[in-house]
């Protein structure tokens, strides 16, 4: 079975990047990173501005939240810039560039355009394979806002690829008005790959002392939520674009994996499941995937990436809107605890005889087969 990938002109062993954080700040940590069976990692970023080299602590909160039966986690989290300078930031990627046989990516986030040309000429000396430019950071006055954002980012590649000769990869952020316009820009100007997304900026609150919890700030939010909105845009975006995509967002199992190279990734980047996790977590990822590929007979990416992208999914006016289907419910599982009357808005469910029953006002529209906690519910043609 071949789990290789191209990447920015790279071959990687398999998909798996193990993306810009604390877990590749070192060659310390980038060695686990090889060693525990990633084909890439990317190094954390160098941040031009010298204050987000250091990072507070406590710099991590795990939040969740209910929404009545559903829950959803967050790893909410202030870990600031590598703190090496760029002298020691690119002595220590060359290190691991001669010690490591993965590639090694270093990334950058500046805040003047100096910056941008003095530490990407950096990475270029050191003869780093590829160079990912973080225009994308979630910490505050890093980040680029407003409404100039789409050009900010277009104008900071350009400036850089005009500069250096090395592959270049621009991490794009959520926050975008069309994430597929933005790449079809970078790669009008030359640049060989894209990272979607970063995470976004996000706040939460201790309500007992009424101020930001941890920090006291606003800090990066991400989770298993971020998969779907990601999923969404590289499967719009992969279809128009020649130049290389790596997913980021929401990693949690292989097939996590399997569904970004459906969408037409052509490399995934992993990060907090790795800090809930630990590094060995990279080889049960790799095992989903082949599992994933065993099961359905496929011998490399190719036989199904980008299978769900594009024309493969419906566009508005092609959705078959007929309502066709009702909801039954199987009267020896009901055990009349009335949620689907609670829940159904067009009142079909009514009580009888000590259970319920689905009246024709049923609209057909599925939620409460979702929500009966007996399973007593099933849709069924009309
Ligand atoms: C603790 C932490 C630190 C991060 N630091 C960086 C960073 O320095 N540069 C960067 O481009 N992205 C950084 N990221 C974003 C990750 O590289 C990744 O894009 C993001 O977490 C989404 O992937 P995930 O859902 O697998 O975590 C960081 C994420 C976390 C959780
Ligand atoms: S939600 Fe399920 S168990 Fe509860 S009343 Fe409806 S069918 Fe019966
Ligand atoms: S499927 Fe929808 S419309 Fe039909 S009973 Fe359930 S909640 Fe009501």
């Amino acid at each position: 079975m071949d789990l290789s990938t191209n990447y920015v002109g790279l071959r990687l062993k398999n998909p798996i990047i193990v993306a810009s954080s604390g877990l590749t700040e070192n060659l310390k940590n980038m060695k686990k990173v090889e060693e525990n069976g990633a084909g890439a990692l990317v190094v954390k970023s160098l941040f031009e501005e010298e204050v987000c080299r250091v990072s507070p602590t406590p710099r991590f909160e795990i939040i969740s939240r209910t929404m009545g039966p559903l829950r959803s986690q967050t790893l909410y989290s202030f870990e600031q810039a590598s703190p090496f300078s760029p002298e020691e930031y690119f002595k220590e990627v060359s290190k691991a560039l001669s010690i490591l046989s993965i590639p090694v990516i270093p990334s950058i986030n500046c805040i003047t355009n100096e910056g941008w040309l003095k530490y990407s000429k950096m990475a270029q000396e050191i003869n780093a394979p590829a160079l990912e430019l973080n225009v994308s950071c979630p910490h505050a006055s890093i980040s680029f806002r407003g409404q100039d954002v789409d050009d900010t980012i277009i104008n900071t590649a350009k400036l850089v690829r005009e500069n250096v000769d090395i592959p270049l990869i621009v991490k794009l952020p959520m926050q975008l008005s069309s994430p597929l316009a933005v790449a079809k820009e970078l790669e009008r100007i030359g640049i060989n790959g894209i990272v979607m997304f970063n995470r976004l900026t996000g706040l939460d609150i201790d309500l007992e002392k009424e101020k930001p919890i941890m920090h006291g700030g606003y800090a990066g939010h991400g989770g298993p939520w971020a998969l779907n909105y990601t999923l969404r845009w590289i499967s719009t975006s992969s279809p128009h674009l020649n130049i290389s995509i790596s997913a980021s967002g929401g990693v949690g199992s292989g097939d996590d994996i399997v569904k970004y190279i459906m969408v037409g990734a052509d490399a995934v980047q992993v990060c907090s499941i790795i800090y809930l996790m630990g590094y060995e977590i990279i080889s049960s990822l790799l095992n989903g995937v082949k599992r994933f590929m065993e099961n359905k007979g496929y011998t490399s990416l190719e036989d199904f990436r980008g299978k769900v992208s594009g024309k493969a999914i419906l566009g508005n006016y092609e959705i078959d809107r007929r309502h066709y289907l009702k909801a039954q419910i199987d009267e020896n599982l009901c055990n009349a605890c009335g949620i689907c009357k609670k829940v159904c808005i067009y009142d079909a469910p009514i009580p009888k005889d000590g259970k319920y029953f689905i009246t024709e006002l049923c609209d057909g529209c599925g939620l409460c087969p979702k929500l009966c906690p007996q399973k007593a519910i099933t849709m069924v043609k009309r």
